[in-house]
């Protein structure tokens, strides 16, 4: 269980005559991407949130933006030192598996360097910090992943996440690093997301290819969001954070139809090996997530999941 004091959303300010609540500072980073929007979103009535944006300078109501390059030791410095935060969401990174692969010192600097400077800072002040790392640490051979099974990372960006994974638990062993799955849903205003480009075809009525031999166990930016918060108040070291069914990419096109009652869509089956692509791609990285079912963390089954989003008109 978590080693530095759990965050309780509200702390008391003593400073005046009269006692006053405030709200518990939460810095989340990447604020502008699809799980930092998902978390800024759910979570800022709860948390007073700063959130950093880096090249896409979006709005979110009720929520201080910061725009930062996270890149440099002295920016993240000067971040912690305006904010300081009683807790710290790490979603910030180069996300793109190809990106990485074809940029792969530029990326290093965001997906290694700044984590662990993050990790380093939250040590300093002794606050509850998650990182988020992804189900590419693995080669996808072995599936279902346990926390306790080894990482074999294929790709530039699998490797980084994992020599980020291990530099930010030595910096600061009280880390959460929540593994994210694929994750589905509303990306925001600024973030892209495998969601928006299938609902995207959809509409235009164009073809999309997607994967039969490629798996994961995908969850909802809203569940997810709340997946990082268990980790945040709960736990510390690794934690699995998937959804609750394994599917390929194909069969969630045609679920995510059935789901919009669309009859016809131009959903073409493909195999890996027809694709070419810079980063190699993982036939099966389903997370086992029993480790946080066990803390709470529920996700519904996909259809569920998805008929939520659509009555939330999210689309
Ligand atoms: N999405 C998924 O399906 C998925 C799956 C597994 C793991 N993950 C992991 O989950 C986390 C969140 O991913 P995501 O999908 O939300 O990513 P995303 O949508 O690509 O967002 C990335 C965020 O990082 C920010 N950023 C990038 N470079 C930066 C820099 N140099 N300085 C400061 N900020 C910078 C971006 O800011 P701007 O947009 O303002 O430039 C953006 O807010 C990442 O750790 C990712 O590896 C995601």
């Amino acid at each position: 269980m978590k080693g530095v004091e759990i965050p309780s959303l509200l702390k008391r300010d003593s400073g005046d005559e009269a006692d006053t609540i405030i709200m518990k500072k939460l810095l989340v980073t990447g604020a502008s991407g699809f799980l930092g929007w998902n978390i800024c979103t759910a979570a800022k009535n709860r948390w007073n949130i700063c959130g950093t944006v880096f090249s896409n300078p979006i709005r979110i109501d009720g929520i201080n933006i910061l725009r930062a390059d996270l890149t440099g030791f002295l920016e993240v410095k000067r971040i912690f030192q305006e904010v300081k935060p009683d807790a710290v969401i790490h979603t910030a990174a180069a996300a793109s598996p190809d990106y990485c692969q074809t940029h792969k010192s530029e990326t290093h600097k965001i997906n290694v360097d700044a984590a662990v400077n993050i990790a380093g800072l939250c040590a300093d002040s002794r606050v509850p910090f998650v990182f988020t790392s992804t189900d590419l640490v693995f080669d996808g051979l072995n599936p279902p992943y346990t926390e306790e099974a080894p990482v074999n990372p294929v790709s530039v960006y699998g490797e980084q996440k994992v020599l980020a994974e291990k530099k930010v638990l030595a910096a600061y062993p009280d880390t959460a690093v929540c593994r994210m799955s694929l994750m589905f849903g509303d990306p925001g205003p600024a973030a892209s997301s495998f969601f928006k480009t299938m609902l995207t075809a959809f509409k235009e009525d164009r073809e999309i290819k997607l994967f039969t031999d490629e798996f994961r166990t995908p969850v909802s930016g809203t569940t997810a969001g709340r997946g990082i918060f268990i980790a945040l108040e709960k736990t510390h070291g690794l934690l699995h954070l998937g959804g609750s069914e394994r599917i390929s990419r194909y069969d969630f096109g045609r679920l995510l139809m059935n789901v919009l009652q669309i009859r016809k869509a131009r959903i073409v089956q493909c195999s890996q090996k027809n694709v070419s692509m810079p980063a190699p791609r993982v036939p099966d990285v389903s997370l086992d997530s029993s480790k946080a079912f066990a803390l709470g963390f529920k996700p519904m089954s996909l259809r569920d999941e998805l008929e939520e989003i659509v009555k939330q008109g999210n689309l």
